[in-house]
């Protein structure tokens, strides 16, 4: 729905030239390692960086790797699990050009930024040298990865946006949002539950792909697919009315405006909730019997529809290097490994991530590893989710839409003027 705006800006040229100073490097860095290797010195030790992973699949991941890689070891460095938060001490570091991490996680929505600011080393050489077929992963997924005609990032798992409800509460999940408003305020309070619903309302990233949802379900669009800024529309103002009659509503918690994704999480795996808009991963803490209260009695069924439809916002992580790691080779085989069928297959059967990887959804032990996966109707959710907006001034556009939407949902405005704001600062961020 969203068009993949502002693809042809910027700085082509600069990028190339530093990209072509930046293998020079790489290549004595390559004879080093070899030399290493062969001289039976210590083993090279990269940093990767991610979020705080609850499932525990990120260690899976690594060990298996340094299993099959005994000269590379991987130091494993948590980030927030706030997208926005580590995002912020990404650019702190990379922009300051610190080697101190070597591969990240970067959400779907930085690429474009981070190519842009040369933050990330082009990879095209490295998928060319080893073959790496690209054409096995959804499409979607790579384009997100790709900016002015290179390859920055190689995909690792993407999001769509799920209901999730107790089967032991719900014989038939509602259909619409306002059957879903009808259902939680009704059936709060059944088997021990709390809430009947629980999403992300805080002020970051995550209200931004709830909201997407609910814009895009009722029909509306942030920006079309020329350039428009439209989403000062009726289908936007109706959506932010659905949003904040469910955030003041007496079944979501009453802190729902801090509410992430961890928050949720929390609640939802303590029972505590009839319903709960999450990413894929809850599909794996809801079955974790170490962790959960309610494991076995959680299905997942696709977002309500408003007017328009059913919509889930495209969400996802892939793996980047550093432009400025010294090890970059070894980088790219710990990125290589991780995004590759058995890195991702850990993380979709240990952590309840959904693959990049076409093939991945025919593996009898992925299926078998949650419900969004052996469904092939939610393969076509996570195909034709959607997408924020790709520019490198994203978060400028995001951090517009949260302060409106907040506003809106705190009552500090209406609906009408977080719309029309969103409309008028958005396009003068644009322009600029
Ligand atoms: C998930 C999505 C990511 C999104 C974030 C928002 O991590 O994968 O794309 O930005 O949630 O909180």
């Amino acid at each position: 729905m969203f068009v993949f705006f502002l693809v042809a800006c910027s700085s082509g040229d600069s990028s190339s030239e530093e990209g072509g100073g930046s293998e020079d490097a790489t290549t004595e860095d390559t004879e080093t390692s070899t030399e290493t290797e062969e001289a039976g010195e210590e083993p090279v030790t990269i940093v990767y960086a991610r979020g705080v992973d609850t499932t525990g699949a990120t260690q899976l991941v690594i060990d298996a790797f340094e299993e099959q890689n005994p000269n590379i070891k991987v130091d494993f460095r948590e980030m927030p699990s706030d997208t926005g938060q580590s995002h912020d001490q990404y650019v702190t570091m990379f922009s300051s050009q610190s080697s101190e991490v070597d591969v990240f996680d970067a959400d779907v929505i930085w690429p474009a930024e981070f190519a842009q600011a040369n933050y990330a080393l082009e990879l095209d050489r490295f998928i060319q040298k080893d073959g790496v077929d690209m054409s096995k992963y959804f499409p979607g997924t790579v384009a997100a990865a790709n900016f002015n005609g290179k390859q920055w990032a190689m995909p690792k798992f993407t999001d769509a946006g799920i209901l999730y409800y107790r089967t032991d509460i719900v014989d038939t999940p509602p259909k619409t949002w306002d059957e879903l408003i009808e259902m939680a305020s009704s059936l709060k309070g059944e088997a021990g539950t709390e809430f009947g619903y629980l999403m992300q309302a805080a002020q970051y990233e995550g209200l931004i792909t709830n909201a997407i949802e609910f814009i895009a379900s009722y029909g509306g669009q942030v920006i079309d697919e020329e350039n428009n800024v439209v989403v000062n529309s009726p289908e936007t103002i109706k959506a932010i009315e659905k949003m904040k009659e469910i955030v003041g509503s007496d079944f979501v918690p009453e802190n729902i405006l801090n509410f992430k994704e961890t928050e949720t999480e929390n609640a939802w795996i303590q029972g505590k909730s009839v319903f709960a808009r999450n990413w894929p991963y809850l599909q794996a803490s809801s079955n974790d019997e170490e962790r959960s209260s309610i494991v076995g009695n959680v299905d997942i069924t696709t977002l309500p529809t408003g007017d328009a439809g059913s919509a889930a916002a495209l969400g996802g992580w892939m793996a980047m290097i550093n432009r400025y790691s010294e090890y970059p080779e070894e980088a790219w085989e710990f990125v290589k490994f991780m995004t590759g069928e058995e890195g991702q297959k850990i993380i979709a059967v240990d952590g309840g991530r959904a693959p990049t990887i076409k093939a991945l959804y025919d593996d009898p032990e992925v299926q078998q590893s949650g419900p969004l996966f052996s469904n092939p109707e939610f393969v076509k959710v996570l195909e034709s989710a959607v997408p924020r907006p790709v520019t490198p001034i994203y978060p400028v556009i995001s951090d517009i839409m949260q302060i409106e939407l907040s506003k809106a949902l705190t009552g500090d405005q209406t609906p009408e003027e977080a719309a029309a704001n969103m409309q008028t600062k958005i396009e003068e961020a644009i322009s600029e």
